[in-house]
This record gives structure tokens, sequence and C-alpha cells, in this order.
């Protein structure tokens, strides 16, 4: 039930800490990741030297997500693929391959269409799955379940921020179990998950007001631009995803450094660009050339939204307007630096007018091919 919100998107926004936290609950233990779902895979994971994620749409950005911090912490290579596209072009799956499935729903049918098509083809198969006992994780040797609750808008928003903590939860896991990730770096990583719940209702609390009155402003808005940087840049294709699905404006996200093999001509004055802006003091030297571009798009008239760590002050004298996140390691910053982009695609469709819950043409699970 709604309960007292305006919809189930403003509920289950407002539910992204507890999704988070949800997630991870019964799953650390004296600073180690432990998931009771993957006792006994020991030897699976040993065996891998390759890891496939198959999703769709946000699932499939929460894997690009994931992508970072899995070759990061297990050193495996890893790949994202759509599960439309991976399904039909005869991909290279062997007995050592891996495949990670991630949705909501649990009943996409392109994403168990690829499941089903990996198992045949010998490949180890994981399920990261929002929905007890649905198809996918059933198809699948192994689960992870997210523990968002159930998400009834058609937009996704709780799920995708649980999506990436299941994904970071496994990573620290075959991480460990594969012997790569010291203890000591895989407990630093735990403690910087567990702040995020407090951390994305800091955001929730301190922006939530001023974005919806900058989205309300925007409503005759026609095209809104999205650039991140590294886990910035899938944060961006979900900002713009989240914005065309239920507000019906041209949206397109892109990495900040393609900006300059095309992108930039699109940049006229006027044109509203929310940029994603990595730390500062973790990422010094990227956060820099997007500072740089931040300038080369703001010298063509550009509005800027920068979303922001608290105390960046350089983007202060380009920015029309700062979003700010709490601090957290750059591996951490897109569960919160998406926060307010779920929250000004809510507003800007809610200034327009629009079911937020209901967009037009889209089903909450897409049970055909
Ligand atoms: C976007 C959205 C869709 C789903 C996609 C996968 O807001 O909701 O892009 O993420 O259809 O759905 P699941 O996760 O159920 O497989």
């Amino acid at each position: 039930e709604k309960g007292g919100w305006s919809s189930f998107m403003a509920k289950e926004v407002s539910e992204e800490p507890e999704a988070v936290a949800n997630t991870i609950r019964g799953r650390f233990s004296d600073g180690a990741v432990t998931i009771p779902e993957l006792d006994g895979l020991d030897e699976l994971f040993l065996g891998i030297d390759r890891v496939i994620v198959v999703a769709c749409g946000t699932a499939a950005y929460a894997g690009m997500v994931g992508k970072y911090a899995l070759e990061q912490w297990t050193r495996v290579p890893v790949d994202v693929e759509l599960a439309h596209e991976f399904r039909y072009r005869d991909p290279v799956i062997g007995p050592n391959t891996l495949v990670v499935s991630i949705s909501q729903s649990g009943e996409t049918m392109d994403t168990l269409m690829a499941v089903k098509y990996a198992r045949e083809q010998g490949a180890k198969t994981l399920s990261i799955c929002n929905t007890q006992g649905a198809t996918i994780p059933r198809e699948s040797d192994a689960i992870v379940y997210t523990h968002a609750g159930p998400e009834v808008a058609v937009a996704s928003t709780k799920a995708f921020v649980a999506q990436i903590t299941a994904l970071y939860l496994l990573a620290l896991h075959v991480g460990r179990v594969r012997g790569v990730l010291s203890a000591e770096d895989s407990a630093e990583a735990v403690s910087e998950l567990e702040a995020i719940p407090a951390k994305i209702a800091r955001v929730i609390e301190t922006e939530q007001e001023h974005i919806e009155q900058f989205a309300g402003w925007m409503a005759d808005t026609a095209s809104v631009l999205f650039l991140g940087r590294h886990v910035g840049y899938p944060i961006a294709l979900e900002g713009a995803l989240k914005l065309k699905e239920i507000s019906y404006i041209h949206a397109e996200g892109f990495a900040a450094g393609e900006l300059k093999h095309g992108p930039i001509a699109l940049i006229e004055p006027g044109q509203a660009v929310f940029v994603i802006v990595p730390s500062p003091r973790g990422a010094a030297e990227l956060q820099k050339k997007v500072v740089s571009n931040i300038q080369e798009i703001r010298a063509r008239g550009a509005r800027v939204i920068a979303v922001a760590e608290e105390g960046d002050v350089s983007v202060l004298p380009f920015a029309d307007e700062v979003l700010r996140i709490p601090l957290a390691a750059p591996l951490f910053e897109p569960l919160l630096a998406v926060v307010p982009l779920h929250i000004f695609a809510m507003g800007l469709a809610t200034a327009k007018g629009l079911d937020v819950d209901q967009p037009r043409n889209l089903a909450k699970s897409v049970t055909v091919e």
C-alpha cells in the first residue's frame, strides 16, 4: 500500500536506505562478508575465469556499476551485456564462465532466455533477484536475493540500489574466496557499505525539496543530458532512462570522456546537463577531468546541474545547481549519486502532471521477448 505517499514511486525512493540496509543485513559478521546462500559454492567461485552479467534496463546499469567492484575485488574479467543481445550472438561461454543475471522481477523474458541459454552452453549461473521463488532464480545454480521489498512503481528505484549492494557483496565474497582481496580491504568495504543507508537518507533529507523545486521550473524542458565517468557513467545512463521513462522528455546519458567525440555538438545555450562529479579526494584525477568537461559545456551556454560531494567547491563557479552527496569511497558513490536523479525524474514527471507509477507503454515486468 502507498500509505501516506502520493505515489508508489515516491514511497519506493524513500525506501532506498532500507533497501540497502536490508540487503546487507545478516550478510556480515566481524567485518567479513558471509552470504549463507553461497555456502558450499567455493569450488564454483575458484573455478571461474570470466563473469558475464546479463540484465535489461536499470538492472543492466546496476550490472555496469557492479563490474567495477567485481573486477577490483576479484580480478576476474567481467563483461556486462544486455540479455537480449547476449542471447542472439553466439557468445563465447564455457564451463568456467559464470553468468550473473540481475532482475528485480525475476520474470523478465529476455533475461530468463539468456540464463537458460547460458546453462545450455555449460556456464554456471547465479541470479541476483528481488522476488523470492521467481522463475529466473529457479533456473540458476546460485541465488543472492536483494531485499528491497516489493517494488510496485513501473520505474525501478529501490531495487537498483539493492542490486548494486548485492553485486558488491558478491564481489567481496568471491574476492575473499579466491584469496585476492585482503581481510582488511574487505572489512573497509564492509564498513563503507554499512554507512550507505544513513548517507542516502541524508541526500533525501537535504536535497529532495530543492530538487523538486527546480524540477518544477524545468517542466517545459525538451531534452536533458547526463554525463558521468567511471562508476558515474552507468549512473548517467540510469538518470537518463528514468527521466525518459516517466517524464517522456528526451534524455541521454554519456560517458564524460566521450563528450569531445561527438555529444558536445548537442550543447547549445540553455541545454540542461546533469554532471556526476567524482570525488576530489578519492578520484582526484578524474574529478579534474570532469570539472574541465563542465567548463567546456558551460562555455557553450549549457545549464549545468552538478551532483558533487559535500565540500567540493571546485564546481561552484560553473554550476547552475549543485546537488550534494555525502563523502564516500569512489566505488560507493553511485549508491548516493543516483538518488538525486531518481528524485529529479519523479519531480519533473509530477510537475508535468503525469502518473509516475504507470508510465505509458510500459509494464512492470516484461514477460515477452
Ligand atoms: C527502468 C525499469 C526497467 C527494468 C527492466 C528489467 O526503470 O524498470 O528498465 O529495470 O525491465 O526488469 P527486471 O529487473 O524485473 O528484470
